[in-house]
């Protein structure tokens, strides 16, 4: 009888020893796949190759990407909207410079930097994570060349490393007539930031639309690529050293694009930056004391053209 139970004893603890490896194995197996998955190192990562198309996507798509061609100023170029034409070409003339090119606001002629940046910023991430979508139904080379129209022009808005010219027009005289770019005469100043009227966030944000801007066109023209961040670099720069609101530099601004602070655009420039260059400084900015200072972790508020932290914590 002594010796029955031992045995039984021993055959149970081998069971339960199997069975423990098991579960362990499984726990194992389940984390470093979910680890995996937070990583991107998944194939299978969000959003994965286009599927079945639905037309009725495919169709609001493509009106949603031709709304830019109907925004566009200056010399166009394979113009497929049948009534614009030819618009703002002495743009930044007053300036020495060719900022003919860029999008209109809205209704009304206005070129507005901080908008208008954060347009090419977003336009940027959406081609980044659903570029091979966009090619599948025909809109990604269109939406590339809506993309290089706002980046021209910001290139050109970004002539010495401590200037940038963030509006074209006078936004009193053009709201006082409704009518076509094209038939527009009344004079149409250039207005910068430099290091006497800092203006941190519209710089800040350039700077994003310039690094983002950079990954999309990496691989067919990486001379472009380049160019465009070293403008983004410069930006960050002199947005980061000559810290201040363009909305107290240039307070007319604050009736049309008023910005309510501007760390959350030197975050989202950061996080923009370590993702088109890899380089650890820009992460750091954005996880040490310029996180904790301009985050607001823990905090979420929605994402717009002045608030970009929901952004940052995605990116
Ligand atoms: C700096 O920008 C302000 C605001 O646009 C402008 O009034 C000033 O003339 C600029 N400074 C220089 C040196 O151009
Ligand atoms: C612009 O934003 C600042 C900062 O939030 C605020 O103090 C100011 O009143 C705003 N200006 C207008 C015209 O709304």
């Amino acid at each position: 009888m002594g010796a029955k139970p031992r045995c039984k004893g021993w055959w149970v603890w081998v069971l339960v020893l199997v069975i423990l490896a098991l579960v362990a194995g499984g726990v194992i197996f389940a984390v470093v796949k979910k680890i995996k998955k937070n990583s991107g190192d998944d194939d299978g990562a969000v959003p994965g190759p286009p599927g079945a198309i639905t037309q009725k996507y495919s169709a609001a798509l493509k009106v949603a990407v031709q709304f830019f061609d109907v925004q566009k100023s200056g010399k166009l170029v394979d113009n497929k909207i049948s009534w614009r034409g030819d618009s703002g070409l002495k743009d930044g003339s007053d300036a020495k410079l060719d900022l003919s090119k860029g999008m209109y606001d809205a209704g009304d002629h206005m070129k507005f930097g901080f908008p208008m940046a954060y347009t090419a910023t977003v336009l940027s991430w959406a081609i980044l994570e659903y570029g091979d979508h966009m090619d599948a139904v025909n809109q990604l080379k269109t939406s590339q060349a809506s993309l290089k129209w706002i980046t021209d022009f910001l290139v050109n808005a970004h002539p010495k490393d401590n200037v940038l010219y963030i509006q074209v027009g006078d936004p009193k005289k053009d709201h006082e007539c409704w009518y076509r770019p094209e038939d527009v005469t009344e004079k149409r100043p250039a207005t910068q930031v430099n290091t006497s009227a800092p203006g941190t966030e519209v710089a800040a944000e350039t700077a994003a639309a310039m690094a983002s801007a950079s990954l999309v066109f990496k691989k067919s023209d990486a001379k472009y690529s380049d160019t465009l961040l070293s403008h983004a670099k410069k930006l960050f720069t002199f947005a980061d050293k000559n810290r201040g609101s363009y909305s107290e530099s240039i307070p007319e601004v604050q009736k049309f694009y008023n910005s309510t602070g501007y760390g959350d655009e030197l975050l989202w420039a950061a996080a923009w930056l370590y993702h088109a260059t890899g380089d650890k400084e820009y992460l750091d900015y954005v996880t040490g004391e310029n996180g904790e200072e301009f985050a607001q972790f823990g905090k979420p508020t929605w994402f717009s053209w002045d608030n970009k932290l929901a952004g940052t914590q995605v990116c």
